[in-house]
Parts: C-alpha cells; structure tokens; sequence
C-alpha cells in the first residue's frame, strides 16, 4: 500500500508511527515538506517515507490519500488537486463535510472521513469512520479498533465525543492541582490521578454493555465519600456544565453544514 499524507502534523505524525509498527505492509508513505522538523524526522527514523514539495505530486505518488491540515487553511491547500476516482481519500479535517470537500475538489472523490486519536501512534486508537471504507477499516484496525458510523449525523456524535480530550485533562488538572495545593508533590499526584483512571479505565472497557450510570452507585458507598463527591459535583452544575460543552459542540458542527 502507498499512503501520501497531505499535512504533516500531531495527528499525521501519530498515524504513520502506529502504521509502521503495525502487521500491515506499507510500501511508501509521502509526506508533504510543510513542519519540516517533522517531515525530516519521518524520514531518518523510516527508510520509506519520502517528503515531497508539492501535494499533488504527493496524491500522483499515492493509492490511499490522508488529508491532514486544519480547516482553516483547507480550502486554500486542496482546491484545484485532482484525485482520481480509483484512489482512496481519508480526510481527517474536523467540521468539513463531504459536500464541501466534494465541491472544492469540483469532480467525484472516493472520500471516507475519519477521526483517529493521537495514541494510535501505541496502535491504541478508537476511530470512527464514515462512510464503510474497506480501505480505511483495516488502516485504522491496524492501529487500533474502528467505529464505522452509518450516517452523518452519527459520525459528527463522535466527533463530538472525540473532541472530550481536554476535558479529560482538565479535569485531571484541576484534582491533581488541588491536592497540590494542599501540600501533596506535584508528581505523586499526578502519578496517583493517572493510575486511578487507568483502573476505572479498565473498568469501563470490561463492561461496555453495562450502562454506565449504573456503575456510579457500584462505586459508591451509600453515604461515603464517593457519592458525596457525586452529590456535590452535580449539584454544583458539573454535569450541566459537561452537557452545555456537547450540546455547544453539535451546534458548531450542524452550523458548519
Ligand atoms: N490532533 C488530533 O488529535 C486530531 C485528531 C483527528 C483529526 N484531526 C484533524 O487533523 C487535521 C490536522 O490536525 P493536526 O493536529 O495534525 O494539526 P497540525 O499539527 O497543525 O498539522 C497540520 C499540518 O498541515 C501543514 N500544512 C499547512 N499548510 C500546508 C500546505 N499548503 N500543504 C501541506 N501541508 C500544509 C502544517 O505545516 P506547517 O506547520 O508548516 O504550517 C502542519 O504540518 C485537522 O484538520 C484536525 O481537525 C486532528
């Protein structure tokens, strides 16, 4: 297989090393020139990856197509390349749907997008995808599990859903800085945070068919601390506050349509 990455960035970086220490065969992998620390880098730690100046000779070069740079500057970088309809497109720009992708392009694209996470680069990833691809199933099964949504609709919920990142580390920002405060080394508690997460995390993972709200009291003693900190957390809005953040994010991406 020969993959060109137009943008080579966080998330193409974290691709193409997962890729490379996965079973699959990758042939060639283009990159473009553009962060070329980071292209440069590609290229000394794997013999096949070739950095390339110009993204159409990039597409030329390629059977599957990685679309990789913010949305911002999109429309700029793809509009006028032309993609043959027997190459496979994986865009991975967040808010940009396949009509506006399809419009700038002007002909017809074989266009899947995706939504890999960073720890693909440890094969760890959860993308989702939309439309099935076969192409981009075992690309991103190779580097983790895949999530093939069956409409639109459904794939902007997981991008919803991929976009709690931050939230995540701020929340572990804000308990670990409080027990700072409170006199405990930064590193303990940050150490501590991490292991206890990585726990519930596995706890999560083992039973994904038990609804999670139902695991809350199994975590909670009636009347200990654990369903205090519930009690305070949701009576304080935090809850609310982490729907508000969804519900803002849908908007965004319906207002993008
Ligand atoms: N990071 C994530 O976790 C993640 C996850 C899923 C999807 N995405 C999506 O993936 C896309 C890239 O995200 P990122 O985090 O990897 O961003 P990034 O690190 O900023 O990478 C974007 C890359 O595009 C390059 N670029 C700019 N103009 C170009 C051009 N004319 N031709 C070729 N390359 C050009 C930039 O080069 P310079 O540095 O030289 O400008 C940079 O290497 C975004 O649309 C984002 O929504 C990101």
């Amino acid at each position: 297989m020969k993959l060109g990455f137009i943008g080579t960035g966080v998330i193409s970086e974290a691709c193409i090393r997962g890729l490379f220490a996965s079973e699959l065969t990758i042939e060639q992998v283009c990159v473009s020139r553009r962060s070329h620390a980071l292209s440069a880098k590609l290229a000394v730690d794997f013999s096949n990856v070739q950095v390339l100046d110009d993204n159409q000779m990039i597409i030329d070069q390629s059977d599957v197509i990685v679309l990789a740079v913010r949305p911002q500057i999109a429309e700029e970088v793809l509009a006028g390349l032309q993609i043959p309809l027997n190459k496979v497109v994986i865009s991975l720009i967040a808010t940009l749907t396949h009509t506006t992708l399809q419009q700038w392009f002007g002909q017809d694209v074989n266009l899947c997008r995706a939504i890999p996470l960073p720890f693909v680069a440890q094969r760890l990833g959860v993308t989702a995808i939309y439309p099935r691809q076969q192409t981009a199933e075992t690309l991103f099964n190779a580097i983790g599990t895949v999530i093939t949504a069956e409409t639109e609709d459904e794939f902007d919920r997981y991008a919803v859903a991929s976009a709690t990142m931050g939230i995540y580390f701020e929340s572990l920002a804000t308990l670990s800085e409080w027990m700072t405060n409170e006199g405990t080394p930064q590193e303990s508690a940050q150490r501590y945070f991490a292991a206890l997460f990585k726990g519930l995390n596995h706890t999560a993972l083992n039973h994904t068919e038990q609804p999670f709200a139902d695991q809350v009291p199994e975590h909670c003693t009636p009347g200990g601390l654990n369903e205090q900190a519930v009690n305070i957390f949701t009576q304080q809005g935090g809850k609310d506050a982490l729907i508000a953040a969804l519900d803002s994010l849908k908007a965004r991406l319906q207002g993008a349509k």
